[in-house]
């Protein structure tokens, strides 16, 4: 459920936009700023708050893959399997990350501290490879470099 606050920057958004479909990306991020991830049932909030199908949000949400249908960890590691970081050895970050971590891709520690997923291209293909914790971009990736970046995650 949006807040109060949100709810007012969607009625705000409205007058932006040509069309309350148009709206889709910007309220489901809201959402997933607010809430963390987004439910079924904020889903079906924004379909009923913009007017359109369930079926067009659940669409949009399951294209985008920075958006999460479940509750992810406090740091949101997603490390870039696309072909230049996969020529770097990004295969090799993953395999460290799993085992320093000690959870599969896919899988958030069970102390909720980090979730670690695959992405497709973050567009630094010249860094390669590279992973992002939430919106930060780390480059030129080696098993050192992961390990100081997990010992500053708080
Ligand atoms: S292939 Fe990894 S950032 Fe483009």
């Amino acid at each position: 459920m949006l807040n109060e606050n949100n709810l007012k920057r969607v009625e705000e958004l409205k007058r932006r936009y040509p069309t309350t479909q148009a709206l889709t990306l910007p309220v489901l991020w809201m959402v997933q700023e607010q809430e963390g991830y987004v439910s079924e049932a904020s889903m079906q909030e924004v379909a009923e708050l913009l007017n359109v199908t369930f079926a067009h949000v659940l669409g949009v949400v399951t294209f985008y893959t920075m958006f999460h249908t479940k509750p992810v960890g406090r740091h949101h590691i997603e490390v870039c399997t696309n072909v230049s970081c996969m020529l770097r050895g990004s295969e090799k970050i993953m395999s460290h990350l799993e085992h320093r971590l000690g959870v599969k891709c896919g899988e958030t520690t069970p102390d909720k501290k980090v979730t670690l997923n695959e992405t497709e291209c973050l567009g630094a293909c010249g860094y390669a490879p590279m992973l992002a914790i939430g919106e930060a971009y780390h480059e030129h990736l080696t098993p050192d470099k992961v390990d100081r970046l997990l010992e500053g995650l708080s």
